[in-house]
């Protein structure tokens, strides 16, 4: 197995983390959630009853998964972006007979290793290549023989995650790295009903709470910070404008806080913006990607709740 580690992923957090809580909005990157207590919290979110995203997609994908491997081709390289448990990619990987290679990339090593170990013993066949990687910021695909065409694949709406102008300049990115004919398999979450929205969002058992809790946790780990999480409260809601999620951590009083003794003061009642998770229309996500991919297909659940795309390198 081969572990690719680029860079000093901690003090690039001490960075973003100051950066961001000096802002009049103070807000942390979503991208740190993911350590491994977050990218656990994460996988209970997604087996929530109120969490919808995880089981609309997995049933479009267990639905159509003849015409999804058929749409991907014979001799791909699969490249995961932030592949998690690679719960989803199970699906593909079992229905995909001639995968040339499969490449994790995730930012979070230990899950990753976790997660290669899993596959290894589940597809011993299967040559896997995992990355570990801040995948919003380039890398280089491996260069691997034999292979006719690679699909990036970015499943569970984490395109979402980016602020609209960012997703743009994302799949730029994205589509740069690619040859023409290559191909784009992307979950996305649409818009919906407000109030399930925000369910999704606010369980009841407080998963999401503790999941957007752990950023600061991870802070006092990391970069010696000394939030006191009980000061804290989850709140998520919809801004109707930006069509998009917020997810924000409210300070319950007026409180200081401090990162490696540099001081961050918080009112009562101000928020850190913690993530967006923004909803697309079909007609929105077609003008998203317009010029740099084509659309070969779309397949979304009965109730429209999500939709999954496979796209085509112009
Ligand atoms: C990873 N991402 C698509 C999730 C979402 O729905 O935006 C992260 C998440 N945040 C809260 N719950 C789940």
């Amino acid at each position: 197995m081969f572990l690719y580690q680029f860079e000093d992923l901690r003090s690039a957090m001490l960075e973003d983390a100051t950066a961001g809580l000096s802002r009049d909005q103070k807000s942390l990157s979503s991208k740190y959630f993911y350590d491994k207590r977050g990218s656990e919290l994460f996988e209970a979110i997604c087996e929530l009853d109120e969490y919808y995203l995880t089981r609309s997609e997995i049933k479009i994908m267990e639905r159509h998964i003849r015409e999804i491997c058929s749409s991907l081709g014979k001799r791909c390289l699969l490249v995961e972006l932030g592949s998690g448990s690679s719960s989803k990619t199970r699906l593909l990987l079992k229905n995909m007979d001639d995968l040339t290679a499969y490449v994790p990339v995730d930012i979070s090593g230990k899950f990753l290793q976790q997660t290669v170990n899993e596959l290894e013993k589940e597809y011993p066949a299967l040559k896997v290549m995992p990355v570990v990687r801040d995948y919003t910021q380039p890398f280089d695909i491996p260069d691997i023989p034999d292979v006719r065409r690679t699909v990036l694949y970015f499943p569970g709406s984490t395109i979402g995650n980016f602020p609209k102008a960012q997703a743009r300049a994302f799949l730029e990115r994205l589509c740069s790295i690619l040859s023409v004919g290559d191909g784009l398999l992307i979950g996305v979450d649409a818009l919906k009903d407000v109030s399930v929205l925000e369910a999704a969002y606010n369980d009841s058992q407080g998963i999401t709470a503790a999941f957007n809790k752990n950023i600061l946790i991870r802070l006092n780990k990391e970069l010696e910070a000394n939030f006191d999480i009980n000061r804290f409260t989850h709140k998520a809601w919809f801004n109707s404008e930006e069509k998009r999620i917020e997810m924000h951590l409210i300070s319950d009083t007026e409180q200081t806080v401090t990162i490696r003794d540099m001081p961050f003061h918080f009112r009562e009642g101000e928020t850190i913006h913690t993530e967006n998770s923004c909803k697309y229309s079909d007609e929105d996500f077609r003008s998203l990607v317009a010029g740099l991919f084509e659309i070969e297909h779309m397949w979304m659940d009965s109730s429209a709740f999500f939709y999954v795309y496979y796209l085509r390198k112009r």
